[in-house]
């Protein structure tokens, strides 16, 4: 008994060895969801309760990717527009407010006037490419060095549907955004592995309709249109699925034709709704991001 205990321990704390030794650096990719401080909103105190200075967080505490680099042994994540600070262990390309789809994409659709920030998974990736040598050197330098790196690539989406329903349009049309918002994260995260990757995580988007936002803006006197449990807005949360739905399928497709590179999908949408469903597990609060 006390010899398995001891075991246990010994393998539970070379596991952590393991895990803090086997990345030299943390690469993140998304939106307000991981934006460490991209987009600082001077004056505002985004940010400070954990660290004790506004960060540019668009959260009190610590974010998903805080978590993720606490957990891998690395420090937090600098933002890539940081001046004077070093890349070697990882830097964050996130901008609050990015959506996945560029500028053109909803200038072409009379839906510009709502974005606030170009930094589309291309214009991001586009930036971590053009960093990549100042951290590695030459190409294959940094295929080595990417081989021995996590990437995280999203959440990306949110701001798109965003950008539409907020622009007025049907869910009907928001809707036919998808294809292209999980073709983009997709071609984003290939081209990744054209520059090294291995091992990249892609997260799902959030169940929008239990967002007290999209409950507020626009509530309805119909009960059908909330889930019985919940309280969310079904067509909201059907939209965030159909995406999630359709990223799944771009992540099997990756993983079929690289086959040597890990690719895991991080279900943010499941763990969302599990904050709608049973608030008190997490608090007093059923509110969701407010
Ligand atoms: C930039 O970093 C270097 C080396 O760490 C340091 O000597 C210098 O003072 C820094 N400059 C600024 C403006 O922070
Ligand atoms: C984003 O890019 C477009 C096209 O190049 C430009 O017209 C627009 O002003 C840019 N927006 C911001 C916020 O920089
Ligand atoms: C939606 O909310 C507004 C503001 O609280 C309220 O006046 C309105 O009656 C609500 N509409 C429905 C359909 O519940």
């Amino acid at each position: 008994m006390k010899l398995s205990i001891v075991l246990l321990l010994f393998l539970v704390s070379s596991f952590h060895l393991s895990l803090s030794q086997c990345y030299n650096a943390l690469f993140n990719f998304g939106d307000s969801l991981s934006d460490t401080g991209n987009v600082v909103i001077a004056g505002l105190p985004y940010g400070m309760t954990y660290f004790g200075h506004h960060t540019g967080r668009c959260s009190d505490g610590r974010l998903v990717i805080d978590f993720i680099a606490e957990g891998i042994g690395l420090p937090h994540l600098l933002p890539n527009t940081a001046k004077n600070a070093s890349f070697h262990q990882g830097a964050n390309f996130a901008f609050i407010a990015a959506p996945a789809l560029p500028f053109d994409f909803f200038h072409q659709r009379g839906l510009s006037k709502g974005l606030w920030v170009n930094a589309s998974v291309h214009e991001q990736v586009d930036r971590f490419e053009k960093l990549l040598p100042s951290i590695c050197g030459t190409p294959q330098e940094c295929k080595d060095f990417l081989s021995k790196s996590l990437l995280v690539v999203g959440e990306f989406g949110g701001n798109d549907y965003n950008t539409g329903i907020f622009g007025g349009r049907s869910i009907i049309e928001v809707s036919t955004f998808a294809p292209h918002v999980t073709q983009a994260v997709a071609e984003g995260v290939e081209r990744l592995i054209g520059l090294g990757a291995v091992d990249v995580i892609v997260p799902s988007v959030l169940p929008v309709g239990c967002f007290p936002l999209y409950l507020t803006l626009y509530n309805s006197s119909n009960p059908e249109d909330y889930g019985p449990k919940t309280g969310c807005a079904r067509k909201f949360n059907a939209l965030s699925w159909y995406h999630n739905t359709l990223l799944r399928r771009q992540i099997h497709r990756l993983r079929q034709k690289f086959p040597a590179v890990s690719i895991r999908y991080a279900d943010f949408y499941a763990q969302g709704f599990d904050f709608a469903i049973n608030p008190l597990k997490y608090g007093e609060s059923p509110a969701l991001l407010n």
